[in-house]
């Protein structure tokens, strides 16, 4: 499959590509690299449960866990095999049952879905013959755009981590004992002499881009943004501040809420993020099939677009636009250029953020001092998915690649854009440009925010 649309990678955000991210060999390690990390996640999350509940529904929002495995090998097998490597289809009959438009996921588990051990053995085939087509695919610049910079398999890589995710919010979901275990993320070192808020001055930044190799379509191209001064919260919102909030009788004051979400509190009688709740006066959380208290300190988790816009309101403040929030997390004002993320160019470590879902929440309000932005800002990436007030609309010079049902349909005012990537997204799918989007009703999802003001 050809596609003459096809974004090219001019430089025009300015950062020089990463040391070797333009060399084929590099492209090919790094893609074998990230396709492994997100097999073995897939496996830590689907081995993890009895056969019994990777078919059972464990809520209507969510597909049945072995759904998102069988379609994780169908994408792969789509991509990889049948577009780059001009393979026939292994399985035919099975691509409309994973076809993620044809049905929803309420309507998952009545289809005739592979059973567990054939959707593992389906999907290890794939990657098998994925893995064969990897070592001969010319990446050079020039070649195909889907192999070119080794797009198409880092793009599955991320197709892969985000289900991953989506199964990580259905282990959420999910009733019982904890099936994963994790340790506890770093604590802050320096959280006492932080400052409440940031300035971010006004000027224009370079919002987007267009020499990433593997950013997504909705991510291009790099343009310019001229952005108002403002000032920004240096870290999420707390569970602490939040309670401060639903003391205060922010979830019966209409006066807070846009109209849809007054009516959303009222019609499910919402008092508090998805997960809480109130035993003996004191506010406790269930995560990951264990009850605990709510800890102060920590961002919040669970909320919807309304939610946080109640909250900014109630506040005195407001969310931060998408614009506002990537000149905070990439705008260095040294050299003017916008960064691959908040600490710069080089790639995430354990210091500079949680990701990855090495840890299975949160780190506290302060944490990760190595992975600030110029700006002051902490936390940009990782942690919790920042809700913006902004709707997912395309960039000025946007083209769909390679195939409308990943950006293009969502478009609109019905989607808000969250930023930033929560503990659970892994580094591949996550970087200062990222956009992720939802229904502003979502809770389920590992939502936050922060909030803004005029300056
Ligand atoms: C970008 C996270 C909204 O999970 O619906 C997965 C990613 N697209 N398969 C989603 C996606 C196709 C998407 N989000
Ligand atoms: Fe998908």
């Amino acid at each position: 499959m050809t596609d003459d649309r096809a974004p090219s990678a001019p430089a025009a955000d300015g950062f020089p590509p990463t040391p070797g991210s333009l060399d084929p060999e590099a492209l090919r390690r790094r893609a074998l690299d990230a396709l492994l990390t997100a097999r073995a996640r897939t496996a830590t999350l689907t081995d993890s449960v009895e056969d019994g509940e990777l078919t059972a529904q464990h809520s209507p929002l969510m597909s049945p866990l072995v759904w998102d495995l069988a379609h994780i090998g169908n994408q792969e097998e789509q991509w990889l095999l049948r577009a780059v490597g001009g393979r026939q289809a292994l399985r035919p009959e099975i691509d409309g049952l994973y076809d993620a438009f044809e049905h929803p996921r309420s309507a998952r588990p009545s289809l005739p879905l592979l059973a567990p051990a054939e959707a593992r053995t389906y999907a290890s085939d794939v990657r098998g013959r994925a893995l064969d087509i990897l070592e001969a695919a010319p990446l050079h610049e020039g070649g195909r755009p889907l192999e070119r910079a080794g797009f198409a398999f880092g793009m599955i890589a991320q197709h892969e981590q985000q289900h991953d995710e989506t199964m990580l919010i259905t282990h959420q979901l999910r009733s019982g004992p904890a099936a994963l275990t994790a340790p506890a993320p770093p604590d802050p070192t320096d959280a006492g002499s932080l400052p409440g808020e940031v300035l971010v001055p006004a000027g224009p930044f370079t919002m987007g881009t267009s020499a990433e190799p593997w950013a997504l379509d909705n991510e291009r191209p790099a343009h310019r943004r001229e952005v108002a001064a403002f000032h920004l919260d240096t870290s999420p919102v707390t569970c602490g501040a939040y309670q401060r909030f639903m003391a205060d009788g922010g979830y019966t004051d209409p006066r807070w809420w846009a109209p849809e979400g007054w009516d959303m509190v009222r019609e499910h009688g919402l008092t508090a993020p998805l997960f809480w709740h109130r035993d003996a006066g004191q506010w406790l959380r269930r995560r990951f099939g264990v009850t605990e208290p709510v800890p102060e300190d920590e961002p919040v988790l669970h909320v919807s677009w309304y939610e946080a816009d109640a909250y900014a309101r109630w506040a005195g403040r407001r969310l931060p636009t998408e614009s506002e929030w990537e000149k905070a997390a990439r705008h260095d004002p040294a050299t003017g250029r916008s960064l691959r993320y908040p600490w710069g160019d080089t790639d995430p470590t354990p210091e500079h953020a949680n990701l990855g879902q090495r840890h299975l929440r949160p780190a506290r309000a302060g944490a990760y001092p190595a992975g600030r932005a110029p700006s002051g800002a902490g936390q940009l990436i990782g942690d919790v998915w920042e809700w913006t007030s902004s709707d997912f609309l395309p960039y000025p010079g946007f083209v769909a690649f390679p195939y409308r049902e990943y950006s293009d349909v969502f478009f609109g005012p019905g989607h808000k854009v969250l930023r930033g990537g929560s503990f659970a997204v892994d580094q591949v799918a996550c970087r200062g440009t990222f956009r992720n989007w939802d229904l502003p009703v979502r809770r389920q999802i590992f939502s936050g925010f922060r909030t803004a003001r005029d300056a």
